[in-house]
């Protein structure tokens, strides 16, 4: 299926951190692709700044490329041109060496899109902010794109917010959250807003509830320094859960505009019922994997990962979350996600209300109630969970039966990363996919008396070993209230 492409408008684009796992990983192959399909125009560029000298930045994008994109992707006339693209300065964040350079390299057009990916620590961020102003490399056309964490609470997140304000009007930031760039994620959008036929059952008079889960069957590995000051709550939670939250719950928005959508995903978040110390036993469960297996091997626990078994940090947390507004009143939200657990799974699942009342006789079996199912990852799609007659000729006999649309078999195309969408609207100058600075802080404010009461409650995460689906109380939080979680995924 051919997909049309529009080129976007030149640009220069600074990657700070551009020789770390980050760049490597994901934002040089998403660049790779998107040039690939002939977005990029001739004349724009990538320029990598790192502390460290890097003599051959070429041979670091080469391998890049080669590591992390397939190689029925690869094409050598696009790999050279993409590698001529790139250019490297070794440049002190904190200092002032580098800078004269950087400012050398970008001089020109001062009307040409620029964008600062700050693919680094967030202690990094104010520091680098002030400089590209002091260097006047700030221009109206600039912007900023900043990696989470954005801050380990709301008043970090908002200490960091006010640097970047002191330079950067609002509509030249822009929050990644990587949740928002997702095919499927897109997807609920088209789904709810593009279709009459949901929109009228998606509210608490025929929605029992909603699941959200994002599973991951690796560990924390090398992250663990920095994973180990956050926690799933903070990793997780605060950034692309909620974000998920808000797009199943929120208002449609009159257009697709960036403040329209994220107004309605604000009210959502200040709509959130706040979780303190009464409730927290009942609504919260955090856990931290020991040893166990996955896909088959042995692996080790987190405290043997981290190298300490004293640290209380979770790498699991389930809760329950409500929304106290008239579509949502009394029909909650679950939400669950962590690390090294049975299976890489990320869905939505709304659960619709059971038949108010059954035709058939015992015969026919069980009732189920639909359920949609929105999969991100793996195996993007949608299925509708419907009761049928089984087929033949014998009596009435019902099956709980999806109606399924893989995406992978539906549309014979390869399914862009998320930073694809991300890194070209940054250059359109498109904020609908990005978390505007009071989103953020509203996601901090119903966060922060979670990880409060956590801290008072003097309790550790419980165990659950590596290759489960978390701690059993995970399971209880759910099953208290008469329902279960998705079968399909655990
Ligand atoms: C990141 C978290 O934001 O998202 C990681 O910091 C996590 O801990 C990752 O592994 C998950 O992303 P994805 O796209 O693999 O679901």
């Amino acid at each position: 299926m051919a997909v049309r492409v529009v080129e976007v408008s030149p640009f220069d684009l600074v990657v700070f951190g551009g020789t770390g796992d980050l760049a490597a990983r994901k934002l040089l192959p998403a660049l790779y692709h998107r040039d690939h399909a002939g977005q990029i125009p001739a004349e724009a560029r990538i320029v990598a700044v790192s502390r460290r000298p890097q003599p051959d930045y070429a041979a670091f994008v080469r391998d890049a490329l080669a590591r992390h994109v397939r190689t029925q992707d690869l094409d050598a006339g696009t790999v050279d041109r993409f590698v001529a693209r790139t250019d490297f300065v070794a440049l002190d964040a904190t200092g002032e060496s580098g800078w004269d350079e950087l400012a050398a390299k970008l001089a020109g057009d001062p009307g040409r899109v620029r964008a600062f990916y700050l693919a680094v620590g967030p202690e990094l961020f104010a520091p680098i902010c002030a400089r590209i102003a002091r260097h006047g490399l700030a221009t109206p056309t600039a912007r900023v794109v900043l990696e989470k964490p954005l801050g380990k609470d709301g008043a970090s997140a908002r200490a960091v917010n006010d640097a970047i304000g002191a330079v950067f009007a609002e509509h030249q930031v822009f929050r990644i959250d990587h949740y928002l760039g997702k095919e499927t994620v897109q997807n609920l959008m088209a789904l709810r807003f593009a279709n009459t036929l949901l929109e009228p059952l998606w509210n608490a008079a025929h929605i029992d509830h909603v699941q959200i889960t994002a599973a991951e069957t690796l560990g924390v590995e090398d992250r663990a320094g920095y994973y180990d000051t956050a926690g799933a709550l903070r990793d997780m939670v605060q950034n692309h859960l909620l974000q998920l939250l808000c797009l199943v719950a929120m208002e449609p928005p009159t257009s697709l505009d960036a403040d329209a959508v994220r107004d309605e995903k604000l009210k959502v978040l200040k709509a959130l019922v706040p979780i303190g110390e009464t409730e927290i036993a009942t609504t919260t469960v955090r856990g931290q994997y020991r040893a166990g297996a996955s896909n088959g091997a042995a692996v080790r626990g987190y405290a043997e990962e981290l190298g300490r078994g004293d640290s209380a940090t979770e790498t699991f947390v389930a809760l329950k979350a409500q929304i106290a507004n008239w579509r949502w009143a009394g029909r909650p939200f679950y939400l669950r996600t962590g690390k090294r657990l049975a299976a890489r799974v990320s869905e939505i699942v709304v659960a619709f209300r059971p038949i108010p009342h059954s035709v058939f006789d015992g015969q026919a079996g069980p009732i189920a109630a639909n359920r949609l199912v929105i999969r991100l990852q793996p195996d993007e799609g949608v299925k509708l969970w419907l009761m049928i007659k089984d087929p033949g000729p014998g009596g009435m006999r019902l099956r709980h039966v999806p109606l399924d649309m893989s995406f992978a078999e539906a549309f014979d195309i390869r399914h862009p990363d998320a930073y694809e969408r991300l890194l070209m609207d940054v250059v359109r100058g498109n904020q609908t996919l990005f978390m505007r600075r009071d989103e953020v802080e509203a996601a901090w404010a119903w966060i922060d008396p979670i990880l409060g009461a956590w801290a008072r409650s003097g309790e550790t995460p419980k165990p659950y070993t590596a290759g489960s689906w978390g701690p059993s109380a995970a399971v209880a939080l759910i099953e208290r209230d008469g329902r279960t979680w998705n079968e399909d995924a655990s």
